[in-house]
């Protein structure tokens, strides 16, 4: 069934009108810096505390620790942060190490001690208010956890859904084809087990809805990111997210669009998996399909209700870091470009910006600090030097946002796309054939600007003027991307010292 969107956009736009609430047109501005709260700053600021990924122990990191480094992350052009879920979690050591990461909750009315006080979490919200930052929180509303098999849960130990007939009957997810087991039936094994809360009871939905209305108002958040949302009902969504009053997108894991766009019609957004496994495929290496990222892009725009709410993202703490798969720093460079000049919202996972290559979960979840939050680096300056373009763009005439990116010329190494119309638009020129595979010239047409417009490309600070024929021509140098946005429209923004 699909959602009448103008009640959707109606609920939104009542409830956003309200106190400090974000609304999904709010959002759609933003970039977004996640971070696991354990893992990004520690209250003492110590740069060289021990956080060895595979223990999965607890590292130290604390709101109060993101108060401190709100800086570091502003400074590279972020309107917006992510942190880990905040509830309490499973204590104590599984066979999967602690709760560090927030997604094992056992009672939604407690906040998780560790991350800190709830004045500290409090304090978050201000201190980024004050500087007119956003405060996303990711939350879990599919599932509790519990420590081992399920002959040994002990249902008076979670609040407030207390007992067994609060959760789905016992089975566990066997065919992730079988839409039904996915919403239905339980995740997580012996280890740790997943009871899957039974959503589609009334009184469950309505605790839920109560409980997101209130820590939205108790933490001033202004969006959520839901956890596990394929495993949930979709019809639970529209009233969830109409109750917290905020901005909601989730993670809804499939590269398929025709499955991942659905859940648009019943929350405002969702993360782009479908573009991420075919960017990442695309940028790994010189062999990778830029025409497969040059279809999707335009395949996507064509299933999803609005690509520019989606969630865009290269990394996160789900997927192995893009540097596991290549060290290639011009690669690395293309895929943030990408990431952030794409349609959506963008998302830079922490570390990505310091070259991080841990893999696959558990090892993606490094501590940030012991980078040093060095400010130098090559990638710092990059994700800096983008935000500030795409921020402009949306200062000149957000019209920039609703404009939907799309490729207008690729060959198999190099893809060239734009977003944004009438003088304000940005084209970004991002090729896969890395680090020391020299010059290659290029004749870049459709990008909308008219003969004789002088580009300055924002990554390398130089100067080109549309030619007479109406192409950009310009080389690729070492697989570095560019981006050309008009020079006039730079006056006065600080891009190259404009
Ligand atoms: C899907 O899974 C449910 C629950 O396990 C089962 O009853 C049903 O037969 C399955 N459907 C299909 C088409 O396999
Ligand atoms: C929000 O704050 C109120 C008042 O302090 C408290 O009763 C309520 O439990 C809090 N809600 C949550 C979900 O923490
Ligand atoms: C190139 O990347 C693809 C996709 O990530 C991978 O399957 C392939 O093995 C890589 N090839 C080389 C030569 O590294």
């Amino acid at each position: 069934m699909k959602l009448p969107s103008v009640l959707l956009i109606g609920i939104f736009a009542v409830l956003g009108s309200t106190v400090h609430a974000a609304t999904p047109d709010q959002w759609r501005s933003r970039s977004v810096y996640q971070l696991l709260t354990d893992r990004f700053a520690r209250t003492d600021t110590s740069t060289t505390s021990r956080c060895n990924t595979e223990e999965g122990l607890y590292c130290g990191g604390t709101w109060r620790g993101v108060i401190n480094k709100l800086d570091y992350i502003q400074n590279m052009g972020f309107t917006a942060i992510y942190i880990s879920p905040i509830t309490f979690n499973i204590e104590g050591d599984t066979g999967y190490g602690y709760g560090y990461h927030g997604f094992w909750q056992q009672n939604i009315y407690e906040l998780n001690s560790n991350f800190g006080s709830a004045q500290d979490l409090r304090d978050l919200a201000q201190a980024l208010h004050d500087r007119g930052m956003y405060l996303m929180v990711d939350i879990v509303v599919n599932h509790f956890a519990w420590p081992g098999a399920f002959n040994t849960i002990t249902y008076s130990k979670f609040t407030p859904f207390n007992q067994a007939s609060d959760y789905h009957s016992y089975c566990l997810i066997s065919d992730y084809d079988n839409q039904s087991q996915v919403e239905n039936c339980w995740l997580g094994d012996d280890k740790v087990l997943l009871p899957d809360l039974n959503t589609q009871d009334p009184r469950i939905a309505s605790t839920l809805n109560d409980w997101v209305r209130s820590i939205v108002s108790n933490y001033s958040i202004d969006g959520l990111r839901i956890d596990t949302v394929k495993h949930i009902d979709k019809l639970f969504f529209p009233d969830f997210v109409s109750s917290s009053g905020v901005f909601a997108t989730g993670e809804v894991l499939d590269g398929d669009p025709g499955y991942l766009c659905d859940y648009q019609n019943y929350l405002p957004s969702v993360f782009n998996y479908p573009a991420y496994y075919q960017a990442i495929a695309a940028f790994t290496n010189s062999s990778g399909s830029i025409a497969n990222l040059a279809n999707s892009i335009d395949a996507i725009k064509n299933t999803c209700k609005d690509t520019t709410l989606l969630g865009s993202f290269t990394e996160n703490h789900d997927m192995p870091r893009f540097a596991s798969k290549t060290q290639d720093i011009s690669q690395a460079k293309s895929i943030i470009a990408y990431t952030i000049l794409a349609d959506g919202i963008p998302f830079i996972y922490a570390g990505q910006e310091q070259h991080y290559a841990g893999g696959k979960d558990p090892y993606n979840r490094e501590a940030t600090w012991l980078s040093g939050y060095k400010t130098d680096g090559e990638l710092y300056k990059l994700v800096q030097a983008l935000n500030q373009v795409r921020n402009r763009a949306i200062y000149v005439a957000d019209s920039y946002l609703a404009y939907k990116n799309y490729p207008i010329w690729n060959d198999a190494n190099t893809i060239a796309m734009r977003k944004g119309f009438d003088g304000n638009q940005i084209v970004a020129v991002l090729s896969n054939r890395g680090a020391g595979s020299g010059s290659v010239g290029i004749s870049v047409p459709n990008h909308g600007f008219a003969a004789g417009t002088q580009l300055l490309d924002v990554l390398g600070c130089a100067m080109v003027t549309v030619d007479g024929n109406g192409y950009i021509q310009t080389t690729i140098v070492d697989g570095v991307p560019k981006v050309f946005y008009p020079l006039l429209q730079t006056k006065g923004s600080g891009i190259c010292g404009m």
